[in-house]
């Protein structure tokens, strides 16, 4: 097509100019920010998040090397989206941002991303996405369109459930307990603002418990859940419910889920738990973990065993079939790997990161694929992420029914919480409630 009258006028959403330079995220460690400019005047702007707990199976994240930031510089990611992709995308509309990204996974030419960086790639995705919503001149959330990419339209908007941080361990919080969260889930609330009130309750509570036992809850971990050395993860689990207990709360209206990140624990074919000394075959951590469910309100657990492990994953999925069984670095917010789970029923809830698959068009489509197979669907930050609240209209605008920001402080945390309560007071959405959970309970 030509050069339209609006094109000659300059009032489209073509992309103008788009700069990357090097921002920090919530661990104080380098990141690429971007800011995409349309022509219309409007722009999006982009602080890209990064993990601590990286799955093997992840896009690539470019980091320099050298002495700068202890190596974690991203001169070189930045350096892709100014001389790169500013003018390959240039001149291209923001609304189509699956062909942008599309353009720029060509460019990069690895299937991970590697070349370049998922860094770069997906400053680029992200800023043009929010781009495209300041000159729709509406909220984030309902221009997204079609997560699987087609012409579907969008799916039915809702307020996410929350799965809110309250204790923290692994590579959160310098291994104090083994397992990485340790997290609940207020099924009872009837609105994203009660379960919010409700679950700073609890923690308020279980930051008691721990001054009580000597630990020290004004200091936070990664997420800003409070941390401390247990003893033994049982003993996180226990607080836990105490605390849930002390609040006024049934177990079924406030309920418990972890994130065992076991791809840290992973040694050989056995999983590690050095803080409480144990070593433990995958079935015999599987029967520690069945105790759990049967002794605790577990009503979602994450990456019970090793990414690579299929077998494993697949047998836990079976003998916990009331329990949401949750993917991360199991699936990676990769399609092949969500096709693998599904046919091999190794879970039955995925864990959707964009900065997983490098762009939010992948991401969409993963999370659309996993809808569709009867899987259960959470968004999530990352343990180093940043001011911006995209993810929260990600998880509204694509009906994801659940997400997962880490703890209620930390400012990082609180911008997408805060982001979700702007959302329900002014947009009237419904919230998705207790029936979003995969497993059968
Ligand atoms: P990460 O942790 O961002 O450090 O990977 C989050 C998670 O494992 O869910
Ligand atoms: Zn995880």
């Amino acid at each position: 097509m030509g050069p339209t009258l609006e094109d000659f006028l300059m009032t489209t959403d073509r992309i103008d100019r788009t700069v990357a330079w090097e921002a920090l995220d919530s661990r104080g460690r380098p990141t690429v920010a971007c800011r995409v400019e349309l022509e219309n005047g409007a722009h999006g702007r982009t602080v890209v998040p990064s993990g601590a707990s990286t799955g093997r199976h992840e896009a690539h994240e470019a980091r320099d090397g050298g002495t700068r930031y202890g190596g974690w510089g991203v001169r070189s990611a930045v350096a892709a989206v100014n001389d790169e992709y500013a003018p390959l995308i240039r001149g291209m509309r923001a609304s189509d941002r699956a062909e942008i990204d599309a353009a720029v996974e060509e460019h990069d030419g690895e299937p991970n991303l590697s070349r370049l960086g998922a860094n770069a790639a997906l400053a680029v995705s992200l800023a043009t996405t929010v781009a495209h919503g300041a000159a729709e001149n509406r909220p984030l959330w309902s221009t997204l369109g079609d997560p699987a990419g087609g012409d579907a339209g969008a799916r039915r908007a809702t307020i996410p459930m929350p799965m809110i941080n309250i204790f923290s361990g692994g590579a959160h919080a310098g291994r104090a307990v083994d397992i990485q969260d340790f997290l609940v889930v207020p099924l009872g609330a009837q609105s994203f603002a009660q379960a919010l009130e409700q679950v700073s309750d609890v923690r308020a509570h279980c930051a008691r418990l721990l001054d009580d036992r000597g630990g020290w809850s004004a200091l936070v971990a990664d997420e800003g859940g409070l941390s401390a050395r247990l003893g033994s993860n049982e003993a996180a689990l226990e607080l836990l419910a105490e605390g849930i207990e002390r609040a006024g709360f049934a177990p079924d209206a406030m309920s418990i889920a972890i994130d065992v990140a076991a791809s840290q624990l992973v040694d050989g074919d056995d999983i590690v738990l050095a803080g409480q000394g144990d070593r433990l075959s995958v079935d015999e951590w599987l029967d520690v973990v069945v105790g759990w469910t049967e002794r605790y309100p577990l009503v979602s657990i994450e990456d019970v065993v090793g990414e690579d492990d299929w077998r494993g994953s697949s047998a836990a999925t079976r003998r916990m079939p009331a329990t949401q069984m949750l993917g991360d670095d199991l699936f990676a917010t990769n399609l092949d790997r969500v096709d693998r789970g599904v046919s091999e029923s190794a879970a039955n809830a995925v864990l959707v990161k964009v900065n997983q698959a490098g762009s939010v068009s992948r991401a969409g489509r993963v999370l659309a694929r996993a809808q569709d197979a009867g899987f259960a669907t959470v968004v999530s930050a990352r343990s180093g992420d940043t001011e911006d609240t995209w993810l929260s209209d990600l998880a509204v605008g694509w009906g994801a029914g659940q997400i997962k920001v880490g703890s209620t402080m930390r400012s990082e945390r609180t911008a997408k919480w805060n982001r979700l309560l702007e959302i329900e007071a002014i947009d009237g959405l419904p919230f998705a409630g207790a029936s979003v959970l995969g497993g059968t309970a």
